[in-house]
């Protein structure tokens, strides 16, 4: 299995996805600072893969206190969580995972344990995190299969795989799942512009476990949708709207509205850590905006005249309308995806 991240004694190892797939190497991460960079720069991406990386940065952030009790500790965590939560805007995983740490760090305050106790509690639960979140896609894997063509071509938008998430991933979990059924399927990734995370890692991790990919530019869609030659999309998620609005990696919109206009299924399969239930309308959604260099240069050499004007949004956010059925580990949600989500929300407590 892919090692996206990892704890280990010295601190949390990374593969380094800037480098995929030309490069197999890794990034050990040795202070809460190096974890933020990590994130910030894209070592590790993708929501449930940053929510992980940020808990993980908590835990070595209150291992390497030079505070002497839990009192001292308290505004130090306060400064790690906050340098974490700044990372990057648009994933709610990440303000989820951190938000747990912070519940936890309150409870543990409460009892009034121990610094050693607190280090302990911290990285315990950032490590079951990690568990959940590959339990949580091999769960969505197993219930998304049933919706994947028995054979076919699915098309998906981005990297929402194993190097997304701990392991196993959330849209490329659906087809694993699917696959492992006995469906046959062929995947088609877009390429995904500006980053290249199809092009670069899910043509990468898709042929590593022998699952037959080809990748598309990110134009090709559309025709190829008109010929007939895609019968599903599947896609991930980094944050949905309590309506069922999705933010997802910029492009994943116009492959929506594509998909409705063939009557081609498509689906979204996220854990029900990027369901942000206080965000009413995929119009909250906050959007990440990267640095111009992503879009004019590529491998060190300008594409772009110097001066030109870019922009660089990193997700876009696909109407709720769109959207065929979200996957989840708890169950497939449908529409209307206020009243789904609120009864998966009832049914789970
Ligand atoms: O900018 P990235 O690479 O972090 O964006 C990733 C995506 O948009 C994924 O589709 C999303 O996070 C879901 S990952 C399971």
């Amino acid at each position: 299995m892919i090692l996206t991240l990892e704890w280990t004694p010295e601190g949390v190892r990374f593969i380094d996805q800037t480098k995929l797939p030309l490069e197999e190497s890794y990034v050990l991460a040795t202070s809460y600072q190096q974890v933020a960079d990590v994130i910030v720069t894209m070592v590790v991406r993708g929501a449930p893969a940053i929510g992980v990386s940020a808990a993980m940065g908590i835990a070595l952030g209150a291992k390497q206190t030079k505070a002497s009790t839990t009192e001292e500790f308290a505004p130090e965590f306060e400064q790690i969580c906050n340098l974490l939560a700044g990372t990057r805007p648009t994933a709610v995983n990440l303000f989820w995972a951190i938000d747990r740490m912070k519940v936890l760090f309150s409870k543990l305050q409460a009892r009034e344990a121990t610094l050693a106790e607190v280090q302990e509690a911290l990285l315990a639960d950032a490590l079951a995190m990690y568990d959940e979140d590959i339990a949580a896609c091999k769960q969505m894997g197993a219930y998304g299969a049933d919706l994947m063509p028995d054979e076919g071509t699915v098309l998906t938008h981005c990297n929402a795989g194993a190097l997304a998430t701990c392991g196993y991933g959330t849209a490329l979990g659906v087809i694993r799942g699917a696959v492992e059924r006995g469906k046959r399927i062929h995947v088609f990734a877009d390429e995904t512009r500006p980053f290249l995370q199809g092009a670069r890692l899910t043509a990468w991790e898709l042929m590593a476990d022998g699952i037959e990919t080809t990748v598309l530019c990110d134009n090709m869609a559309a025709s190829l949708m008109r010929q007939g030659q895609i019968q599903a999309v599947v896609v991930g998620a980094d944050r949905i709207a309590a309506n069922g609005d999705v933010a997802n990696k910029i492009g994943t919109y116009g492959v929506a509205v594509l998909a409705k206009e063939h009557g081609i299924p498509f689906y979204v399969a996220a854990p029900w850590s990027t369901i942000d239930r206080a965000t009413l309308t995929g119009d909250a959604i906050p959007i990440e905006e990267r640095a111009a260099i992503e879009v004019t240069h590529h491998g060190g050499k300008q594409l772009t005249p110097n001066g030109v004007g870019i922009r660089n949004p990193a997700f876009d956010v696909t109407p709720a309308k769109y959207v065929t059925a979200i996957i989840t580990e708890r169950g497939i949600l449908k529409a209307p995806y206020s009243e789904s989500l609120q009864a998966m929300e009832l049914i789970a407590q």
